[in-house]
């Protein structure tokens, strides 16, 4: 997809506004991960993850703290290397990281799905356009002028078009984290894929960047997100993974999983969660 055409990739899903279309959608797996394992030094962090996203897909990954969440989103997007296990995203080669990959093949991985950060990560001395064509213009070659008229309309999207210039000390926590939706949009990628994207923010910006979200995911976008919306999950996710130890201790659609778990775990885990 180019970065002119930020809409997904397959956009013969793009028309569903409903999350209950999304069990024919999750028919075609675009994302199959399989025995991901990752240690750092002696303490094993991920032992052994299965999932599977749809196409169209959202899929809320939950789980106490230190559970493995986000060594699981950065494994996805090449920025940590798992010590075994396959990725494979629909179309491309599966990766195969018991074998040590490329640094080729980590790059066509990284290409394919594009992150949110729960700090937002913008480059401080950039303006907002300039962050958001950084990886446009420097990775993907794209002329200046197309990823600016890119980033222009999305910026429109999420009612920042007017912030163009600013720099992020200049936002609130809100609108940078709709310019960080926004840069991971514009990178044109298959997936979509979110580290509590709101959890560093104060309650009344919460709503606009989980309606952000929203919105996308009505688009058709397909996205793995950890969260601990747990009302947000049930509304928008088609699929609750829940993670503890290292270990997907349940997986399942949110009226399973979120309404009727099956495991004391994610019980618990739940209930502290509604506790707070
Ligand atoms: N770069 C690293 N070096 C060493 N240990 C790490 C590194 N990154 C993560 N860990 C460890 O891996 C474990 C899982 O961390 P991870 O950040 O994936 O958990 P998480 O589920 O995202 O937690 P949280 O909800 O607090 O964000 C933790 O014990 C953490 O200390
Ligand atoms: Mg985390």
């Amino acid at each position: 997809m180019s970065p002119t055409d930020a809409t997904p990739h397959d956009s013969s899903h793009a028309a569903s506004q409903d999350s209950s279309h999304a069990a024919s959608q999750g028919d075609v797996a675009l994302l199959t991960v399989r025995g991901l394992r990752k240690s750092f030094g002696t303490n094993e962090v991920l032992k052994s993850i299965d999932v599977t996203v749809g196409r169209g897909q959202v899929v809320a990954l939950i789980g106490p703290s230190g559970s493995g969440k986000t060594t699981v989103l950065r494994s996805l997007n090449g920025l940590e290397v798992p010590d075994s296990g396959t990725v494979h995203f629909d179309g491309y080669a599966p990766v195969d990281f018991a074998t040590k990959p490329g640094r080729r093949e980590l790059v066509a991985l990284r290409d394919r799905s594009a992150m949110v950060f729960q700090q937002f990560n913008l480059f401080p001395h950039r303006t907002v356009l300039e962050n958001v064509i950084e990886g446009p213009v420097q990775v993907q070659k794209v002329p200046v002028a197309e990823a600016t008229a890119a980033a222009l309309k999305l910026l429109d999207r999420v009612g920042l078009a007017d912030k163009r210039d600013a720099y992020p000390f200049e936002l609130s926590g809100g609108q940078q984290q709709r310019v960080g939706i926004v840069r991971a949009l514009a990178q044109g990628p298959d997936l979509l894929l979110f580290d509590e994207p709101t959890s560093s923010l104060d309650p009344e910006l919460v709503g606009d960047v989980l309606e952000v979200i929203r919105e996308l995911a009505a688009e058709g976008w397909t996205m793995v997100l950890v969260t601990h919306e747990l009302q947000f999950a049930k509304h928008v996710a088609d699929q609750v993974v829940f993670m503890d130890g290292g270990v997907v201790v349940e997986a399942g659609p949110p009226s399973e999983v979120l309404v009727n778990p099956q495991h004391e775990r994610t019980r618990q885990f739940l209930h502290r969660l509604l506790d707070r």
